[in-house]
């Protein structure tokens, strides 16, 4: 492709891209495929002669398109948001363009040095502490992979990096029940394993319970265990609880437990003054993690892992081969020690592209909006006789269910209104249980969401439910 034809189809790309931003709202949220639809639709092997950018436009809009679930529709209140913007495309754009691979300072020094600044921006901007630096992963799995590998690392006095570390006693870990899967999956992916990480229940208010935290560690502690990694979540996957940040913060001190904080979601709303009473004790953490590819318009990937001690984490990760060397080396950030991959994406370009096109005004202003839209709809639903708040509104989320009187299986109707809504394609709702009940939870967070968006989408609910019950 030369760059006649490159600049073309940039150009009727951007057109492409800018009409589906417009005209989002006319999709169905989710996609309308079976399984192996597309598969089936595609041909086995690669061509062996080129084909016409022509023709491949014409299939992404004929064989991708139904295939895909829209992220960015209004509507999309399922799972957390993960939401983009046209700044954060274009900088994609930009990246993708120059190619530029930052696995360390002499292979692009301004990626190196923009991906530093802008960290400081955006730490500065949650509030967290001045001594925490960042460094920007592709996701929160990720960032907690890399978190449990140090803090299993420090724990050892990186005798796992020489020997593995068997002969030492079995570690430990530990994270509430309501902790994301990613923490479970780092904690076995560093080797500490399934058998040795403590699932921790959670009390009323939907944190972990520190009773058993302190319990568990003691009983580990007298089996000869050594507790080497526990996780607070800020905003749990499933029902947005919060752990107690200081409490537990007080408990890995005094056993020496890298403290590591799960605020993938939450951390965005740390923009907020009004908001950051969640991170009451974050001066105790070994680091943390928030994504700004799910609430702050940078486009996913990008999560952010901020660490206190630079020193006791990369060294769990740096390695130095002849060919790596550069005159810089030690001088200056290579960020391939700060993480698993060699190879870096120019991420930090997006996300600096964002913070700068909107300012933080407007990013505070959004999330301030959602926060309200979503504790109008929560209040709403409590009001109505025949809909029951479950949990919430924590943040942006809350959970609700069904319940007209009369209805025998609570369950069996909440699954039938959740499928029923998810099919017909004008919200997207997703799932959770409080207390053994099925619930279905709203997430609110989306671009360009607005309170007409909320009131299209519960009237909507209402009369599916209502359809429901008549012919239940
Ligand atoms: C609290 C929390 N932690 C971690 C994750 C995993 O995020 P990622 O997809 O970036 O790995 C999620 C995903 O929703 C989450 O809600």
């Amino acid at each position: 492709m030369d760059s006649e034809e490159f600049r073309r189809y940039g150009h009727e790309i951007v057109d492409w891209i800018a009409r589906y931003m417009d005209e989002i709202e006319h999709y169905p949220i989710r996609a309308r495929t079976s399984p192996g639809d597309l598969l089936k639709a595609l041909p086995t092997a690669a061509p062996e002669t080129p084909e016409s950018m022509d023709a491949i436009l014409a299939d992404m809009d004929r064989l991708i398109m139904p295939g895909l679930t829209h992220w960015q529709h209004p509507m999309f209140f399922a799972y957390f948001p993960s939401i983009s913007s046209p700044p954060a495309v274009l900088a994609e754009m930009l990246t993708a363009g120059l190619g530029v691979n930052g696995m360390m300072w002499e292979t692009s020094p301004a990626a190196t040095e923009l991906e530093t600044r802008v960290l400081e921006w955006l730490r500065d901007a949650l509030g967290l502490p001045s001594d925490f630096e960042g460094v920007i992963q592709d996701t929160a799995s990720t960032s907690t992979l890399c978190a449990a590998l140090a803090a299993r690392e420090r724990t050892l006095n990186y005798r796992g990096l020489e020997d593995g570390g068997a002969a030492i006693a079995p570690l430990t870990a530990y994270g509430s029940i309501e902790a994301h899967s990613s923490v479970e999956k780092a904690v076995l992916l560093c080797g500490i394993g399934r058998a040795h990480y403590r699932a921790i229940p959670t009390g009323a208010d939907g944190g972990l319970d520190l009773a058993v935290l302190k319990a568990t560690i003691k009983a580990d502690l007298e089996l000869g265990h050594i507790p080497a990694f526990c996780v607070a979540t800020l905003g749990a996957t499933a029902l947005g609880g919060f752990d107690d940040l200081k409490a537990i913060g007080a408990i890995c001190r005094d056993h020496n437990i890298w403290l590591h904080v799960d605020a993938a979601w939450a951390g965005s709303a740390l923009l907020l003054p009004e908001q950051r009473w969640m991170i009451a004790g974050i001066e105790a953490a070994d680091s943390m993690v928030m994504n700004p590819h799910k609430w702050l318009r940078t486009t996913v990937d990008c999560s952010v892992l901020f660490v206190r001690d630079v020193g006791a984490y990369t060294r769990a990760f740096t390695i130095l081969p002849e060919y790596l060397k550069t005159a810089e080396t030690g001088q200056v950030t290579d960020y391939r020690d700060w993480g698993i991959a060699l190879g870096r994406r120019f991420r930090s370009l997006k996300l600096w592209f964002v913070l700068r096109r909107y300012g933080l005004h407007e990013l505070r202003e959004m999330i301030r909006e959602h926060i309200r839209l979503a504790a109008a709809m929560a209040a709403t639903i409590d009001a109505h006789p025949d809909f029951e708040l479950l949990i919430g509104p924590r943040l942006a989320l809350f959970a609700f269910r069904y319940c007209p009187a009369g209805a025998t299986d609570t369950d069996a109707l909440n699954e039938a209104l959740l499928s029923t809504i998810n099919r017909d394609g004008t919200l997207y709702l997703t799932r959770a249980k409080v207390d053994g009940k099925m619930a279905i939870r709203w997430s609110v967070g989306q671009n360009n969401l607005t309170a007409q968006h909320m009131d299209k989408a519960w009237t909507r609910v209402q009369d599916i439910a209502g359809d429901l019950s008549r012919t239940s």
